[in-house]
């Protein structure tokens, strides 16, 4: 029997501009649990962001654990927890599916993996509601990812590599308040724009065509409403441009912008930086290439 599990998890950027709730990239900056059987419940949560994760039975990574415990019919048994975070909460860069994931995949590992990766990803998309920032967060780099009659497809995308600098303004956003703000329904025109927009995005990355970025990242569908809600995240975007980036986009549901470029990643973000800071925010800003390895679940002790 497997007694201890370790599960890294990247970080993710989901929408890409146009991608609303369907493309998501995963990105080189990871959160790791560490799971071990034990006779009781209990936490040890290091790392950034630590104070805002609870370490009792409603932290996400257990409830997450227990849900497969539940799904598979397993009796839920007590484990020690150990969060070694790098990836901050609330940011746009896919914390909570990080913790989603975690939880699943530590409790299959804990049970001998008797679901597949393709297994544990359809409960964390039915978990989170939308399949964007799970879905790259367990396979890595670019997934495009939808839920059709039968079930979810998802398609990983190969794509040369590539690295984008991620503003962070301490402003906080919740997903579910960015997600209750946009319109139930759009125009033709919007909706025209967006699958154009998507397509040219896909053929973008895959011909690693930088020029294409700009106008392949535009979005009708999210960023108009949520963007004018950060202070100061409209002029990021603009500042970025200025300095250089080739496509800048919100990152998720916010409060953080994402910017690719060839060069220059981090003069890009000090733009960005000052962007927010001219409208009394502060930042924080990571240059991160994008992952390919996704989710890793390795036993690290057997009985
Ligand atoms: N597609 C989701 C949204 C991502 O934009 O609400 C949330 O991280």
């Amino acid at each position: 029997m497997c007694n201890q599990v370790k599960v890294t998890v990247p970080a993710t950027s989901a929408n890409l501009g146009p991608g609303f709730d369907c493309l998501g990239m995963a990105f080189s900056l990871h959160n790791e649990t560490i799971f071990t059987k034990s006779d009781q419940l209990s936490f040890e949560i290091r790392g950034i962001d630590s104070h805002k994760i609870p370490a009792n039975e409603t932290n996400l990574i257990y409830t997450s654990a227990f849900t497969l415990f539940e799904r598979l019919g397993k009796r839920p048994f007590p484990m020690h927890i150990q969060q070694n975070n790098n990836i901050p909460v609330g940011s746009g860069l896919g914390s909570s599916s990080t913790a989603v994931i975690a939880g699943l995949m530590g409790a299959n590992g804990l049970l001998n993996f008797p679901l597949s990766k393709a297994e544990v990803l359809d409960i964390a998309i039915e978990m989170e509601g939308h399949p964007d920032n799970v879905a790259p967060a367990m396979h890595g780099g670019l997934v495009l990812s939808l839920m059709h009659e039968a079930g979810t497809h998802i398609e990983q995308i190969e794509i040369k590599p590539i690295e984008a600098v991620i503003v962070l303004p301490d402003f906080k956003m919740l997903t579910e308040e960015a997600r209750a703000i946009l319109p139930t329904a759009v125009s033709r025109q919007d909706a025209i724009f967006n699958c154009s927009r998507i397509a040219l995005l896909l053929r973008a990355l895959q011909t690693n065509d930088y020029d294409k970025l700009k106008i392949s990242m535009q979005d009708r569908l999210h960023q108009p409403y949520r963007l004018t809600l950060i202070p100061g995240a409209e002029d990021a975007v603009e500042a970025a441009y200025q300095a250089g980036a080739k496509g800048v986009a919100l990152s998720g549901a916010g409060p953080s912008v994402i910017a690719f470029a060839p060069e220059n990643l981090s003069e890009i973000g000090n733009a960005m930086c000052q962007a927010f800071k001219s409208k009394g925010l502060e930042s924080r800003q990571w240059c991160l290439p994008m992952d390919i390895s996704g989710t890793q679940a390795k036993p690290i002790s057997n009985s």
